[in-house]
């Protein structure tokens, strides 16, 4: 039985990304797009979605006619630290070529392998931090007292912050991603976002100086001193590119580990086997990665009329291709609703979006979320979500659980 005919008819369901229900599960939805209408017309976000693998593939590869340049004003609005200077995931191409260069030399997964001790020590502190609050046994909020605070520490490391800033250096990260959700706010909020941001660009400007200065072996440093043909990144592209790292990799991070321990509550089988062989987790990931993924939605604007599908669209179209729908493509994928960590995977999944904005920390947040659960499943003999009811954070595109009660005793 699919997903989407436990929920009743397969033709009765229309896809609004806006509507509650779609929110809290949208894969029944997506599974009728793919059947009825892989392009649509979306009035409540005055968008077209793309819903079907090959399409999402076809236009993400298409930087030309599918532009990114319009995505990061709208996620940040006014709130972005580094307004002068559109950020890598931003850019098309030919000028995101060059900063990708740059990027992928600073981010290679050598550097991001020398990480991993660092990302096991980060995982035990936080755990001991836990065990020394509440305990042997009892409860915590795995989303906000582990996966919450884990990715943002890791990104610290990476970019060199100071460990005595890491506290101050969180409270404004959360701020400048929550500017996303802007239009919802009040002026208290509002000004406690341009305070973050205004204190971020400053932190930032004062870590550049220090760095350029003295450099060390962190990524700020990597980032300044790096050259490709002769060209190194300005100031301003340096600044640029801490902050989208920021943005990028922390709460995307924080959602996958999320999902990864309500989808275990869901599959009790899988959960028994991956708990007595830590070996399985890699493919673990990649299922939760597949079948749930903490980005479900991007953003283009088209530079041209074009035609999708079949589908005409004009010139200056807002188009969302729904990477969690391609997830469960069943025409590329076998039993594509069925979550299986055994199951054989040819091709790329969407996950990390394709073509040239392909994710630059895909390595490094599989690395990092693999060496979370390591430590969480060695440190807690019992470690188990308590509710069946889930609650997903409120957005449309991203998707982790908003809080996550498990219940727990230390090994
Ligand atoms: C499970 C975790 C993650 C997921 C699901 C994810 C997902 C994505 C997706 C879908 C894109 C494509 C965006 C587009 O085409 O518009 C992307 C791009 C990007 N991601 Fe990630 N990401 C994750 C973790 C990270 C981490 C840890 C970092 C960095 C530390 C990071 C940095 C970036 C950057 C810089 C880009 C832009 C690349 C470019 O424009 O060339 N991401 N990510």
């Amino acid at each position: 039985m699919t997903a989407a005919s436990t929920q009743g008819s397969v033709t009765d369901l229309e896809y609004d990304p806006l509507d509650p229900d779609v929110k809290q599960e949208p894969y029944p939805y997506y599974t009728v797009l793919r059947a009825k209408e892989p392009v649509k017309w979306l009035p409540t976000l005055q968008a077209f979605s793309v819903a079907d693998y090959d399409n999402i593939d076809t236009l993400l590869k298409d930087g030309q006619t599918y532009s990114s340049a319009q995505f990061w004003p709208e996620l940040l609005g006014e709130y972005d630290p580094v307004p002068e200077e559109l950020p890598m995931i931003s850019t098309d191409p030919p000028d995101h070529v060059k900063l990708r260069k740059l990027a992928n030399k600073a981010f290679v997964p050598t550097k991001v392998a020398e990480l991993k001790d660092r990302t096991y020590q980060i995982a035990n502190e936080l755990i001991d931090d836990i065990i020394a609050k509440h305990g042997q046994k009892g409860e915590f909020d795995w989303a906000w007292e582990f996966t919450a605070l884990y990715p943002v520490t890791v990104i610290a490391e990476v970019l060199g912050v100071p460990t005595d800033r890491r506290g101050e250096f969180k409270v404004w990260v959360d701020l400048i991603l929550s500017a996303a959700n802007r239009a919802a706010y009040g002026p208290e909020k509002l000004a406690e976002i341009e305070d973050a941001k205004v204190k971020t660009r400053d932190f930032f400007e004062k870590l550049y100086d220090e760095r350029s200065a003295k450099p060390g072996d962190d990524l700020i440093s990597t980032l300044i001193s790096t050259e490709v043909g002769g060209v190194t990144m300005t100031r301003s592209q340096v600044l640029s590119m801490a902050v989208v790292l920021l943005i990028g990799g922390v709460e995307t991070t924080t959602n996958l580990l999320g999902t990864v321990l309500v989808e275990l509550k869901r599959h009790p089988d899988v959960y028994k086997r991956v708990r007595a062989d830590h070996s399985l987790i890699p493919a673990l990931l990649e299922e939760v990665l597949r079948y749930n993924p903490p980005v479900q939605i991007i953003f283009r604007h088209t530079t041209k009329d074009t035609e999708l599908g079949g589908v005409a669209i004009p010139k200056g179209s807002a188009v969302m291709p729904l990477l969690a729908s391609a997830n469960r493509d069943e025409t590329k994928f076998e039993s594509p609703d069925v979550f299986d960590i055994d199951r054989k995977i040819d091709i790329p999944l969407m996950s990390f979006g394709q073509g040239p904005h392909f994710c630059l920390g895909s390595y490094l947040s599989r690395m990092e979320a693999r060496s979370a659960l390591e430590v969480a499943f060695s440190r807690f003999a019992e470690l188990d979500v308590i509710s069946e009811e889930i609650h997903w954070i409120d957005s449309y595109f991203a998707r982790g659980p908003h809080t996550l009660p498990v219940r727990y005793t230390a090994a």
